[in-house]
Formats: structure tokens, C-alpha cells, sequence
């Protein structure tokens, strides 16, 4: 019988004890601090999403979706969802989530001070961070500035079957719609809306797809998001469309949002906070405005140059929450007006 000498068994202990007392205890990755995103922002946020890892450890877990989808995953699984933030497009679907109960109140000095009150629930569940204006657009060779007003002077004669309308069913144009009501009552925001179906307008279904009709001299006017028309003139800086910003000696050129807040029954609140209390700072900010050529919400970050170009202007001041709560108007509005 072979024996095992002592300095051999002795070395084999040695050469075991760094494996057994290093023997890997790294926290799985599940264990590493992490919030999770439910996202229907499709552009110019993961740079955002790594520059809060790096400056906090805390790892960002995205899941993208179309904003009805996200709405109704968050409605199902409710305090099981795995979700601590909700980050969409438009105002009217963060107050439909907080109406539904899907998001908490953040009580956030840091973002108070870093969204315009306009730009945020009043009851604070939600809070703006990139601001696109819906403006009136037009075709730089056929029509001067000088003829351009206001939203409701595109109901004056002389658009008549000159005047492009992206469909009324899209949100983007109930929350204009709604902003219209909330700023002059029913009766006129009709009388307004009916100027615009009385010109014939081309219906078209797409922000891009108008653009390029009225570069393609369907029509001379219409009205679109601002970063559209950004985004095509990046591309081609001679596409013949302009930006007028509406209603300047009025009530200011209608603005919404994408935003975010933190759901009702997120497990990572502290960092959820965190995280939407960083999307608000300048340096994320800027992020959002150099990748998507949006307004930055808070005014402390500089706009992308392109856009820049086009000067200030006033915003309709209206609190953006106008979107959801006259949501439902805003479509009866419409098909009472026969705005398609
Ligand atoms: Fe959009």
C-alpha cells in the first residue's frame, strides 16, 4: 500500500486551499443592483442609459415596446411587473399610465428644479425630458413666412386644397387637439378645426410622409413634428420645407413630450428615481438633444445646432397634462368636425 508522504499531502493541500478560499463568490449578475426600463422610445436614449451605469453601477435593463403594448404589460402584471420605469412618447399616454395607476409619485427637488413646471404632472408621476413642438411646416419655394400665422389661420381660404393634415386617430394631433380645447374652449377649437377640414385638407398618415407631399408639392402647408424635419435635413439640407413656429403673437407653438416616470410597484425605486432624476440633468439631456434633434426639457442643455438655426420661440405654455385630460374631447371633437 502506497503511502502519501506529509509534505505531498501537505502540497496538495496547498496547492487546493487558493481554490477553495477564492472559490469564485462574484454575485450573480441578477444580484448586481439593475433597473429596468419598459421603453417606447425608439432613438437617442442608450447613450444616456451607459453614462448611468458607469456613473453609478447600476445597470439599466431595457425593454423596448410600442407604448399600447408597454401600457397594457404594466396593467397585467401589476405589483408582479418587473418594471421600475416607464419611459414613452407624448403626454397623453404618461397621464393615461398614471391615471391607470401604473406610476408613483417621485417627490424629487432635482427634478422640480430641472423640468419645466409645464413639462411635468402637476401631481408629479411624470416628468418631461425631450420637448417636440408641432409646428406649422411649409414649402420654401411656394410659400413665404409672411403668410404663416397661426394654427387656425390654416383654415383661411387661401390653403384651400393647399393644406396637408396627418390623420386625426394619432396621438401627437389629439393632444394638439386637446391643447386647442383646453385654450379656447370647445365651441372655437371646433370652429378652428372645421376651418381646416372646410380647405380639403390631404390626409396623410405619417409626420415624414407629409413632409416629403409638401416637398413634393401635393400640398404647401401642414403641420408636423419639428425633429421630422430635422432628421430630413440632415440628410438633405436642400429639401425645400421650413419650420414656422405658430402662434408666436398668441398663445405659442403647441409642444409635447417623451418622459418618464417610476411605476407603482417597481422593486428598484431608490434607483428608478435615480435614473429618472439623471435622465433631467444636463449631461444626459444633452445626449437626448444631440442624437435626436429634440429639445432638451431642461434649458440648461444646449439644442443640436440644425435646430438651433431655427431660433427661439414660445412655447405654448399649457401644461402638457391638457393632452390626456382632453384626450376624449379631442376625438369627439374631431369626428363631430369631420376630421378624418
Ligand atoms: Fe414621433
Amino acid at each position: 500500500m502506497r503511502r502519501t508522504s506529509p509534505i505531498r499531502a501537505l502540497t496538495a493541500a496547498v496547492l487546493a486551499l487558493p481554490i477553495l478560499v477564492t472559490w469564485p463568490t462574484p454575485p450573480p449578475s441578477a444580484q448586481a443592483p439593475e433597473v429596468v426600463v419598459y421603453s417606447a422610445r425608439h432613438y437617442g436614449q442608450e447613450a444616456a442609459f451607459d453614462a448611468f451605469t458607469r456613473k453609478t453601477g447600476v445597470n439599466v435593463k431595457v425593454f423596448s415596446g410600442q407604448t399600447g403594448e408597454l401600457f397594457e404589460r404594466l396593467k397585467a402584471e401589476a405589483e408582479r411587473t418587473p418594471a421600475d420605469v416607464l419611459v414613452t412618447v407624448d403626454a397623453g399616454n404618461l397621464w393615461n399610465a398614471a391615471r391607470a395607476g401604473l406610476l408613483a409619485r417621485i417627490d424629487s427637488p432635482e427634478l422640480l428644479a430641472n423640468v419645466p413646471a409645464h413639462l411635468r404632472d402637476p401631481e408629479q408621476r411624470w416628468f418631461g425630458l425631450t420637448v417636440r413642438a408641432r409646428t406649422i411646416v411649409y414649402n420654401s419655394t411656394t410659400v413665404t413666412p409672411a403668410a404663416l400665422s397661426t394654427y387656425e389661420a390654416l383654415g383661411d381660404a387661401r390653403w384651400k386644397g393647399r393644406l396637408c393634415l396627418r390623420t386625426s386617430s394619432y396621438i401627437y394631433n389629439q393632444s394638439m387637439l386637446a391643447t386647442l380645447i383646453k385654450r379656447h374652449g370647445e365651441p372655437r377649437a371646433e370652429e378652428i378645426v372645421r376651418g381646416w377640414v372646410a380647405n380639403r385638407p390631404i390626409l396623410i398618415n405619417g409626420d415624414a410622409k407629409l413632409l416629403e407631399s409638401i416637398a413634393a408639392g401635393q400640398c404647401d402647408v401642414g403641420v408636423a413634428n419639428h425633429y421630422y424635419l430635422a432628421r430630413i435635413l440632415a440628410k438633405n439640407p436642400a429639401f425645400p420645407v421650413a419650420p414656422f413656429w405658430a402662434n408666436q403673437a398668441t398663445t405659442g407653438t403647441h409642444v409635447n413630450i417623451s418622459g418618464a416616470g417610476v411605476t407603482a410597484h417597481g422593486k428598484n425605486r431608490a434607483n428608478a428615481i435615480r435614473l429618472v432624476e439623471f435622465l433631467s440633468s444636463p449631461e444626459a439631456q444633452q445626449m437626448f438633444a444631440d442624437l435626436s434633434f429634440e429639445y432638451p426639457a431642461n434649458p440648461q442643455a444646449a439644442v443640436n445646432p440644425l435646430v438651433a438655426r431655427w431660433g427661439t420661440f414660445k412655447q405654448d405654455d399649457i401644461n402638457v397634462a391638457a393632452a390626456g385630460e382632453l384626450q376624449a374631447a379631442a376625438v369627439r371633437l374631431a369626428d363631430r368636425a369631420g376630421y378624418k
